[in-house]
This record gives structure tokens, sequence and C-alpha cells, in this order.
């Protein structure tokens, strides 16, 4: 066999491995995340969310469901805020944990964050599925400290009034953005 020809055979055999483990890694953890699967945000919407939520150097941010550590580590190097991220997807966890390697002020958990004490966060950003907020809003008011601030992308805290919408320019991730205060935003009538 003509050795270009194996080249191919063991590209192909290696992009259909990573696509089984892509794969495997997302069902594996269905029955916590609940769809709201590894699906990283894009960088302007990365972008969009730190233009508009300025952060003090040494504020505590939460990414609940961290994926592959971008939001953590780019907040941290715009803001140098202390990130932390949780993370339950076996493949997602080793890709932020590689990201972020560099940054020491980057902590990534493996874990589920229904787990996490929210109390000390100054901002939680999440990028969660509609069923999971329902469940969030919950957490959130039980825990959230007054003033800290909510980013969810894609889907709304329900309940919750955005001190502001952002829509990203972007004609493939223009996806509204969330941004809540607490206890502002959930107060009825706010
Ligand atoms: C749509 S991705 C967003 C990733 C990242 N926040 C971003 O914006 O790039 C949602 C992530 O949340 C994770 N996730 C969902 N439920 C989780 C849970 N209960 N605990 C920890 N991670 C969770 C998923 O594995 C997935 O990687």
């Amino acid at each position: 066999m003509p050795a270009w020809v194996l080249a191919v055979l063991i590209a192909i055999g290696g992009l259909a491995a990573v696509k089984l483990a892509f794969t495997a890694s997302i069902v594996s953890v269905f029955p916590v995340t609940r769809g709201a699967m590894f699906h990283p945000s894009a960088a302007v919407r990365v972008k969009t969310f730190l233009d508009h939520v300025p952060m003090a150097a040494g504020a505590l941010l939460f990414d609940i469901g961290c994926g592959d550590g971008r939001v953590l580590k780019a907040a941290a190097k715009r803001y140098a805020v202390r990130a932390v991220g949780f993370e339950v997807n076996p493949l997602a966890y080793l890709l932020a944990l590689i990201r972020t390697l560099d940054m020491k002020s980057v902590e990534v958990r493996y874990g589920d964050f229904w787990k996490a004490d929210l109390r000390e966060a100054d901002v939680v950003f999440c990028y969660l599925f509609p069923d999971v907020m329902k469940r969030l809003v919950v957490k959130l008011g039980a825990e959230l400290k007054p003033g800290a601030r909510v980013c969810s992308c894609n889907f709304p805290i329900p309940g919750w009034k955005p001190t502001e919408t952002l829509f990203p320019e972007s004609s493939l991730h223009g996806d509204p953005i969330y941004l809540y205060r607490f206890p502002g935003s959930c107060k009825p009538g706010a």
C-alpha cells in the first residue's frame, strides 16, 4: 500500500477517534448536564460579555459549566480576576486544564456545579439550557450575595428582568446575552 494511502487512513482514523471521544464525553455526563452539552462560546460572545461586565482586579468570577475554560482565561487576562470554573465533562475539563495551565488566577474544578457554593461569587457566567435555567434560578436566588452579577448566554433566567440584553455583532453568533444584578433583577416588577 502506498505511504500516502496509509497516511490518509491514519488521519481519517484519528479524526473518527476524536469525534467518538467527543460524543462519548457528552453522552456519559448527560444525566448531570440535562442537555447543556459542551459547546464553547464563540470569541465574539466572550468579548461582548467582557466589554459589558467590567470586573475589579481580584473579583471572583464563576463559570458554571466552563467547557474548555475560554471564558475563565479571557476574563483573568483582561481584568486580573480570580476565575473558577466547574466542569463535569471529562474532555472539556481536560481542555480547560490545558488552556489555563499558565494562569495562576484560574482554577478549574472537575465536578457538578450544583454542589458548588456560589455565595462568594461577584460574577456568575453561564451558558446552559432552558430546562437547567428553571432549576438554576432557585440556586441563584438562595446563594448569591447582594450586588452579584449574572451573565446568561442564549437563555434568560426565568422570572428575572435583565439589566441589559446584548446582541453580539455577528451573523452567526448574535444570540442574546442576558445580564442581571442580584437582587434587583429578581424583585417583582423589577
Ligand atoms: C454550552 S457549554 C458552555 C461552556 C463555556 N461556559 C463557554 O461558554 O464556552 C456548557 C457546559 O456546561 C457543562 N455542564 C452542564 N451541566 C453541568 C453541571 N451540572 N456541572 C458542571 N458542568 C456542567 C457542560 O459539560 C458544558 O461543557
